[in-house]
């Protein structure tokens, strides 16, 4: 644990760290002193304060057998002769055996690199707990630690890998030095290609560089020796007693190969944000899916997640919508379908509306008048807003989509004209022809300037436009509020924003104008837009109905389980109607959204029904299929009284090798969709776990397996693929069904 510390002065300070040590019974008391002794003779001949608020004590003795250290924090700072003068708050104390100083130097080096992250600072002035204090310290305490079960394998040898990339390289940053599954399992389980980075930055011979770093290298317990590969791959193959130990682990239902992050972060993620009195139309898919599948990961890992419905209930449009409620409302077809009459009362005003300038006037007039805050005007539109949200929560309820604050455009009212003033106070927006907008500040060359647009081979002005010429605010506007609030109330590490790429200049806009207006709270915030591309129809045109519409989310939800409906009945007639009803939902909303998953998000993708529904292929369907076998064998087992014990795990044969070391892929996985926002990761992950598990069942009998041994494993390596695919499944926002 972190200790509180009292003293004001450097060597009572070491004593007091080297007392909880003895108080923690790491050190016998008789050793106190000349402990003691050993870390003040060495402070005094070279202080290790060495800078940014850090003291790291240290020395090596007979008197300790393993590495140790202990930490305290002082708030009144102490004098640790440091390298910039100033006080330190933070204190490492490490002892290691006599003779181990110089083998520990790179974990010293380690420690100095990890406390000089503010981040791990901080984290470290608010640990409450003993394992979270043991998860931040992680990366640099492992180095040389034996297998521990706790932590996966790929995660030993990225840390192993660090420590001796550091220990040959010591100026490098080794942060970036990770492994990755290896792409031919022919080579290994893992790979790592960033010594080729490292020798190029430094005009090193690759092969050369990857020589030092695999003598410096210590993973004998978890892998078979490393080989160098190519032009300086590392490649690693786990010893299947390893693998083997980590499935075990699963197994007993320990983990399910992955781990919580060690540094949670908050992630404000905004997603689907529909408009008010509209209905809900097929694109609304996209930002809802992968949004939804973006804050499954992310809380999966352990971050924290506040997913925020930034919903469009505020604009100009409700001054037409207000004139046609007042003067043309059919309160009937209102009662049967609500947005399709305020759908219908919008359409007919805006068409009066583009002929007759004196009805734009009267729209404009009940906008003013709800703008003003009138009574009558805001019951209406509070409304609309009712009846849209009732649409819209039917729609999440049978996406099982949920959200943790739906903050829509108008609870930013309040703040908008603070910020467009301080804005122009800051002299960071002008006034230009009656509205007021942010300009280019000239800083940067024309072609990365946001605020530059090129007209016919000129730049000319492209402004963010924070108010009109007519008083009302903008979209710009609100988002800055949202940003001002958002950073205010949950202080996150970052905010995802989940919209159509069409946007990408609004939102390069607004980062770089929320940069020029708090350049601090910027600096401590990444702001990232995930776009994505167009739905299109079979003739490569954006995808409609028949009649040319587009297409509303709630009819393509019905279709979809109208077709799985057919689909099933047609496989399974014997099924009674209500089985075959809850199988096609969950096969059809599985099938649609996966179907939008599966790409790369930037790209356009063509909506074809047979293809997404189909029970071969890259498809919903086809995982929900496979996760139905898995369950399948483990019944029969069941029913045939075998009773499948957790017990070991075996893995001769190479396709149970295989799947085993796919299911430990899991993690690394995750990681990637939750590092750069792209669920599409997982959805190949899964395909492919579903193809290795087919290649294991075909080549190793599970219920007729040779002995009860080797069953029993081969039932835990269902089981385990199970899991992992209905958790891979979820987290994609997709149910899965135990018969098909
Ligand atoms: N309602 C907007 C639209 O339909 C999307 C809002 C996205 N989120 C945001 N903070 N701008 O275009």
């Amino acid at each position: 644990m972190i200790i509180d510390l009292q003293a004001n002065e450097r060597w009572q300070v070491i004593d007091e760290l080297i007392d909880s040590l003895v108080a923690a019974g790491k050190i016998i008391p008789q050793n106190r002193d000349a402990i003691s002794a050993a870390v003040k003779k060495r402070e005094a001949a070279m202080s290790t304060g060495i800078g940014f608020g850090i003291g790291i004590p240290h020395a090596s003795s007979n008197l300790v057998s393993e590495v140790i250290y202990a930490l305290g924090r002082s708030r009144q700072g102490v004098n640790f002769n440091s390298l910039d003068g100033q006080p330190v708050h933070l204190v490492w104390l490490f002892l290691v055996p006599e003779g181990q100083i110089q083998k520990h130097l790179h974990t010293l080096a380690n420690i100095a690199k990890l406390l000089h992250q503010p981040d791990i600072r901080a984290a470290l002035d608010r640990v409450q707990s003993e394992t979270e204090l043991q998860d931040l310290l992680r990366p640099v305490m492992l180095g040389n630690a034996p297998f521990s079960p706790s932590m996966l394998p790929h995660k030993q040898i990225e840390s192993a890998l660090q420590s001796a990339v550091q220990a040959v390289l010591p100026e490098a940053d080794v942060s970036a030095v990770l492994v990755r599954p290896c792409p031919d399992p022919k080579f290994g389980d893992y790979q790592t290609n960033a010594l080729m980075a490292l020798a190029k930055a430094r005009k090193l011979n690759p092969r050369q560089l990857a020589t030092q770093v695999l003598a410096k290298l210590e993973v004998s317990a978890v892998c078979e020796p490393v080989e160098i590969a190519g032009a300086g791959f590392l490649n690693f193959r786990l010893k299947s007693t390893v693998l083997a130990e980590v499935l075990a682990g699963a197994a007993r239902g320990e983990h399910l190969f992955f781990r919580r992050a060690a540094r949670p972060r908050t992630v404000v993620i905004d997603f689907s944000a529909p408009n008010v009195a509209k209905p809900m139309h097929v694109g609304h898919i996209r930002s809802t899916g992968i949004g939804d599948a973006l804050q499954r990961t992310l809380r999966l890992l352990g971050h924290d997640v506040k997913s925020d419905n930034h919903i469009g209930d505020w604009g100009t449009q409700f001054g037409k919508l207000l004139l046609g409620w007042k003067e043309i409302l059919d309160r009937p077809a209102l009662e049967k379908n609500a947005i399709a009459e305020l759908e219908r009362l919008y359409k007919v005003i805006n068409a009066e509306c583009d002929a007759h300038p004196a009805r734009l006037e009267a729209a404009k007039a009940e906008l003013v008048k709800l703008q003003a805050g009138d009574a009558e005007n805001t019951a209406i539109w509070k409304q609309m807003i009712a009846l849209s949200q009732q649409q819209f929560d039917a729609i999440y309820g049978r996406l099982g989509v949920k959200f943790d604050f739906s903050l829509g455009e108008s609870f930013y009212n309040p703040w908008l004209g603070e910020v467009v003033n301080d804005l122009v106070q800051r002299g960071i927006a002008r006034a230009s022809q009656g509205a007021i907008g942010v300009f280019s500040d000239g800083s940067m060359p024309p072609k990365e300037d946001v605020f530059l647009a090129n007209r016919d081979g000129e730049w000319v002005d492209d402004p963010a436009l924070v108010r009109k010429s007519d008083g009302g605010f903008n979209y710009m506007t609100t988002d800055l509020a949202t940003i001002d609030y958002r950073l205010k109330t949950w202080a996150p590490a970052e905010i995802v924003y989940v919209v159509d790429d069409r946007q990408a200049g609004h939102f390069k806009k607004l980062f770089a104008t929320f940069a020029r207006w708090q350049p601090d709270a910027a600096k401590k915030v990444k702001l990232v837009h995930v776009g994505f591309g167009k739905i299109l129809g079979d003739d490569g045109k954006p995808f409609k109905t028949r009649s040319g519409d587009t297409v509303k989310l709630g009819d393509l939800l019905d279709e979809a389980e109208e077709r799985a409906f057919n689909i099933v009945s047609a496989k399974s007639p014997e099924l009674a109607e209500p089985q075959r009803r809850e199988i096609a939902r969950v096969v059809g909303l599985g099938a649609v959204k996966y179907a939008d998953l599966l790409p790369n998000r930037q790209s356009d993708y063509v909506f074809n029904w047979d293809k997404m529904l189909a029970l071969q292929g890259n498809t919903a369907p086809y995982l929900q299929y496979a996760y139905a076998r898995t369950r399948s064998i483990s019944r029969k087992a069941e029913e045939s009284g075998l009773h499948y014990q957790p017990a070991g795990i075996q893995l001769a044969a190479p396709e149970e090798r295989a799947l085993a070391g796919h299911l430990l892929n899991f993690s690394l996985t995750l990681e990637a969709v939750a590092e750069e926002l792209r669920p599409n990761y997982l959805c190949n992950y899964l395909f492919e776990l579903a193809g290795k598990f087919t290649g294991f069942y075909e080549h190793c009998p599970v219920l007729k397996a040779p002995d009860e041994v080797t069953r029993n494993s081969r039932l835990a390596l269902c089981d385990l693929t199970a899991r992992v695919l209905q958790q891979g499944l979820r987290i994609l926002g997709i149910e899965t069904l135990e018969q098909m």
